[in-house]
């Protein structure tokens, strides 16, 4: 009992949002602890399920007046470590996964409004059922939330043609530090009213406002799709393919990623029944697709025509098309299993970065001949999302190596790596955000005036430090 008869914080939270409202048993705690990588462990003091943005807003507002730090947790699949609590047993997680409503879906304006913890397949699949498509697409899609998408600013497959989600939110609404709410759930495509702030909370990653709803953008939905696996020679044939294909097509191609020989390795050895569909001799490959919402779009013809063009140009070796439906997927599954079967393979380190596309090929073989001369412990398992020029430029343990020798050379390989990425006029964060490990790079690389704004910025809408501290900005 608190002296006095005070309540304590969690009795105080408990009569907010009611005994199912806060979590403190073993498994829930459990549940929020830890990251998808178990990278990071912390301990929560209890786990806060509000069931709207009334109920998120008077937590704020009482943590804000007690000073009790805030976790915002979405569908908790980051790779930052952006969304684990510290290990003070202090900090309250958030979860937005009540706040789980397709508010409005309006066809005609192309938009939808869905709350933060909306899963993205079920708003993948709510834009479906109203003949619209929302087109942000990642491994993660099953269970990922669109609140955490939108707090790191999601990338993914479709990047290259529909944009990352910045690009997709027309309007945001949003609880402040304070408690109060800004509401700008907009569904408008022009709106020049004053400083565009749902910018400033799209990729902050909960340390300026707790995002709890949005408006979206929405498209056509393709109707016809063509969809190939590629051999090419090597990075620089594969971003000259890309820009031959985006004409050819009449800038068709949605989805253009770089997969290396060894990746189909890992793939073939840790997933059964995955097997590449051309013969393993190249060194690299590409997954492309070219998609219409028109339905009598001859797509598969002019894929194969602009690849037979590319072959006799040197950029392609040999070439496959997606027959049908299943093959379509079993060349995505293949893809999309790189990461699980690196996590098999054992232990890895990754590296989301981005490159202006026309020196990506001379980053890839620069940092690949670092890599050769200065790390025995590790493999390159170089794939990606190119047409963004963001590659995942991770490294898998050799076998045979003692236990942790990559993991000691962690730091090393990454500010080389990362040295390299700055040369090449590139970032070192492109989808993954920043969170609690990437701290330092962003101290390292980030312009001082612009790191200085960021500061001001965190001051201003969070003098309390209460959203989601030590994550992004080096600020407790
Ligand atoms: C992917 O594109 O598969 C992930 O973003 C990369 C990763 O897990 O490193
Ligand atoms: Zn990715």
């Amino acid at each position: 009992m608190m002296q006095g008869g005070a309540q304590s914080p969690l009795q105080q939270l408990t009569a907010l949002l009611g005994p199912d409202g806060i979590l403190t048993d073993a498994s829930a705690l459990e549940a929020v602890n830890v990251d998808q990588l178990r990278a990071y462990h912390g301990r929560a003091l209890c786990v806060a399920l509000p069931r709207n943005t009334e109920d998120v807003s008077r937590v704020l507002r009482l943590c804000n007046a007690l000073r009790i730090p805030v976790v915002p947790q979405g569908g908790n699949t980051g790779y930052c470590g952006a969304a684990t609590p510290d290990a003070s047993g202090t900090q309250v997680v958030l979860s937005l996964r009540r706040l789980n409503a397709i508010r409005s879906i309006d066809p005609a304006n192309y938009s939808m409004v869905v709350e933060a913890g909306c899963i993205l397949a079920d708003v993948q699949r709510a834009a479906a059922a109203a003949e619209r498509f929302f087109p942000l697409s990642l491994g993660a899609e099953g269970s990922c939330q669109i609140g955490g998408n939108l707090s790191t600013n999601a990338g993914g497959v479709n990047v290259l043609r529909y944009g990352m989600m910045r690009e997709l939110t027309l309007g945001l609404e949003v609880v402040l530090a304070d408690g109060r709410v800004l509401s700008s759930l907009t569904a408008l495509r022009k709106d020049n009213t004053g400083y565009d702030l749902r910018q400033l909370f799209i990729g902050a990653e909960g340390t300026l406002g707790v995002i709890t709803a949005a408006s979206l953008k929405l498209f056509p939905a393709p109707r016809a799709s063509a969809t190939a696996f590629v051999a090419v020679p090597g990075p620089d044939q594969a971003v000259q393919l890309l820009s031959h294909l985006r004409e050819a097509s009449g800038d068709q191609v949605s989805s253009f990623e770089l997969i290396p020989a060894v990746a189909l390795e890992l793939v073939a050895r840790h997933i059964s029944g995955a097997r590449s569909p051309l013969a393993p001799q190249s060194p690299w490959f590409v997954l492309c697709e070219l998609t219409s919402p028109r339905a009598d779009e001859p797509l598969n013809e002019r894929l194969e025509e602009s690849l037979a063009t590319a072959f006799e140009r040197g950029l392609v070796s040999d070439a496959v098309l997606a027959q049908n439906e299943r093959e379509r997927r079993d060349f995505w599954h293949l893809r999309e299993n790189i990461p699980h079967s690196q996590r098999l393979e054992g232990m890895s380190l990754k590296h989301d970065v981005s490159i202006p596309i026309d020196r990506l090929p001379r980053f890839v073989q620069r940092a690949s001949a670092w890599l050769e001369t200065h790390v025995a412990e590790g493999f390159l398992v170089c794939y990606g999302h190119v047409g963004d020029g963001n590659l995942h430029f991770n490294l898998n343990e050799r076998r045979g190596m003692p236990a942790g020798a990559l993991a000691a050379r962690r730091a090393d390989i990454r500010r080389a790596i990362h040295d390299l990425v700055r040369d090449e006029g590139g970032s070192f964060s492109a989808e993954h955000g920043i969170g609690q490990s990437k701290i330092a790079e962003l101290q390292h690389y980030a312009d001082p005036v612009e790191l200085s704004v960021m500061h001001t910025l965190k001051r201003m809408l969070d003098p309390n430090g209460i959203l989601n501290p030590g994550k992004v900005l080096n600020v407790a």
